[in-house]
């Protein structure tokens, strides 16, 4: 069985000594009562609270967790994570810093999912791994010792995290670089920087590091965008008589960009790229279309709405703008 909260902290409590110190239960942040705050303000600081208790530690560790120290997810939160993502049995979960082992655990367990956990600490991998046979799993998971920076990730279709706010910035990029789109990815209380989240929810606690609450455990979730930015000739039969050059610059999900019709230019609006679909529109002069379309690569293209009339388009984008970032 893996650990519930209370071993897993007896666990920490034993690796980082610091566990047992009022770092543990920072004076400096109490717990306010959530009847008399406000909702953003206490989850501000319930974050700020988890934050203290997470980086508290991190120099009493003797390995480099840079990620933070062990502290694991409560078992009702690992659930909500997985039924927040979705998860499946054709989902491979990989969960970066995996501690104990529970997410990926419970993924297999209880969605029949395959996964992979990689943490730092060679004790919490023989663990994970000693209960993955213990529970007959071990054909479907397993747990490597690596640093999540240099872990290879591009087999998961999900990626769940419990990890400090530095740790989540430098994940971005390799996310957005190694990650397939429509890869989903649930953070447990930290999200990223720039990256704003598709969703968001909330777990209530009665209890959490071991001390009793109200607490609330508050989960992200994205899913990686494909990458739309570049210059793009885009023809639409009906629509336009000639290919026309539509520039996109992509911020993660959201999608802004431009064209020329008649001489000027014209911004493209509602844009958003979700997995491999993208959506948005132009006020072109016969009016405002919509083109909702799915990328693959080098192309794109599905249909355009304008006036009440639907035309096919398509896209190629230009070799030279394909490499910006
Ligand atoms: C807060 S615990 C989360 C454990 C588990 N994911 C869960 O939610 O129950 C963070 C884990 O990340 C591991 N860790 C910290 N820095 C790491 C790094 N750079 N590479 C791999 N693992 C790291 C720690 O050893 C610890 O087990």
């Amino acid at each position: 069985m893996v650990c519930d909260d209370e071993c897993g902290m007896m666990n920490a409590k034993r690796k980082i000594g610091i566990y047992t110190s009022p770092v543990m239960l920072p004076e400096a942040a109490p717990m306010p009562s959530p009847a008399r705050v406000s909702g953003a303000r206490f989850m501000r600081t319930v974050v700020s609270a988890a934050a203290i208790v997470l980086s508290g530690a991190l120099y009493a560790a003797d390995i480099e967790r840079t990620g933070g120290p062990y502290v694991p997810t409560p078992q009702a939160v690992v659930d909500a994570m997985l039924d927040f993502a979705k998860v499946g049995p054709k989902d491979f979960v990989i969960d970066l810093g995996s501690g104990d082992g529970r997410i990926v655990l419970t993924a297999a367990q209880r969605h029949s999912a395959r996964g992979r956990g990689f943490d730092i600490d060679p004790e919490l991998v023989a663990q994970s791994n000693a209960e993955a046979q213990k529970r007959g799993l071990a054909d479907r998971v397993s747990f490597v010792q690596q640093d999540v920076l240099q872990a290879p990730i591009e087999s998961a279709t999900v990626v769940t995290l419990y990890l400090l706010p530095g740790m989540m910035q430098n994940l971005q990029a390799k996310f957005i670089r190694e990650l397939k789109p429509g890869t989903r990815i649930v953070a447990h209380d930290f999200p990223f920087g720039d990256w704003k989240p598709d969703r968001e929810t909330s777990v209530d606690l009665p209890e959490k590091y071991g001390s009793p609450g109200p607490w609330k455990s508050n989960l992200f979730y994205w899913v990686v965008p494909a990458r739309v930015q570049g210059v793009w000739q885009v023809s639409a039969p009906g629509l336009f008589n000639v290919p026309v050059a539509l520039a996109l610059q992509q911020q993660y999900q959201v999608l802004d960009g431009s064209t020329r019709a008649g001489g000027k230019a014209v911004p493209l609006a509602g844009g958003k790229v979700d997995a491999d679909r993208v959506v948005f529109k132009l006020a072109l002069p016969p009016g405002t279309v919509e083109f909702k379309g799915a990328i693959d690569g080098e192309r794109m293209g599905g249909e355009a709405t304008a006036g009440g009339r639907t035309f096919r388009w398509t896209a190629v984008r230009s070799p030279v703008a394909a490499q910006v970032p």
